[in-house]
């Protein structure tokens, strides 16, 4: 990835500082991240810049219509996504993040990310909301789910264990419901003290309706994220810049800064 050089000038630091603030009194912390936390690992995003496999998007994909039609197709595609993934580790954004989640009295983390890169970095309230690409689950719908970190994949769906119909990756495709229990578990985390939205092009919902859901609710939102998103302009404080920088940047100067307060 080309390197993002940032420009440390007055609106970014005095942002920075404004940000430390609020982490320093802040009790309840609830941080939603997307694939651009994981882009410095390796993983490539679904908008933007090497966005695409083949000519296809993600919406061409990652639909139940998709896999209904051609489950051999986006099977590969996951299979392709696997391969790059097994070889990624977390970076410095799930590192902090990793930290900050052991940290605060109460912090949850959101991730729409099905890498499980917050996992192995060791997150605590961690809530995967569009499931895992490492999981499998029946696609008829029997409820079977079940872990499988095979690599490369097989070059067509296996079978369910339990029902015999063919399998589908355990992920949540565009046009299906989240889980009842994830969805409440993102909406009670909503009522926090720092919102902080990190590396997703916020136009995906209902993850994209959570930080003015917690704005609603009173928290302080900041968005950190290469570009500019849909929620930048709603934000207290939106930084522009790479997740990986930004968050080792705010963490070194937050952990650092004296407790007594
Ligand atoms: N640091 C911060 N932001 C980054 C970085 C980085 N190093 N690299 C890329 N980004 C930003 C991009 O500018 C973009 O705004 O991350 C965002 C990634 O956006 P998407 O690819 O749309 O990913 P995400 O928001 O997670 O997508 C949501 O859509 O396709 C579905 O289910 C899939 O979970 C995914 C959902």
């Amino acid at each position: 990835m080309k390197p993002v050089r940032l420009q440390p000038d007055t609106t970014y630091c005095m942002d920075i500082d404004q940000i430390i603030e609020k982490l320093l009194d802040a009790r309840r912390v609830t941080i939603l991240t997307g694939a651009g936390v994981s882009a410095a690992s390796g993983v490539p995003t679904f908008r933007g810049q090497g966005g695409l496999w083949r000519q296809y998007r993600a919406e061409d994909l990652a639909t139940p219509g998709a896999f209904a039609r051609d489950p051999s197709l986006v099977w590969e595609w996951y299979g392709w996504r696997r391969e790059l993934i097994a070889s990624c580790r977390p970076n410095a954004a799930h590192e902090v993040i990793a930290r900050w989640s052991r940290g605060f009295e109460r912090c949850r983390v959101l991730t729409q990310n099905v890498d499980d890169l917050h996992a192995r970095a060791d997150t605590a309230g961690l809530v995967r909301l569009h499931g895992s690409i490492w999981e499998l689950a029946c696609w008829r719908g029997c409820g079977a789910t079940w872990r499988d970190e095979s690599v490369p994949l097989a070059s067509s769906p296996p079978r369910c264990p339990r029902c015999g119909n063919l399998a589908r990756p355990a992920v949540v495709w565009f046009g299906e419901t989240l889980n009842p229990a994830d969805l409440d578990a993102a909406f009670d985390a909503c009522a926090c003290d720092m919102f902080l939205t990190v590396g997703t092009s916020a136009i995906v919902h209902p993850a994209a309706g959570l930080v003015h859901e917690a704005r609603r609710r009173g928290a302080f939102t900041a968005e950190i994220n290469l570009d500019s998103t849909p929620a930048s302009a709603h934000v207290d404080v939106a930084l522009q810049g790479p997740a990986e920088q930004i968050l080792a940047e705010i963490a070194a100067r937050y952990e650092s800064s004296p407790r007594d307060r």
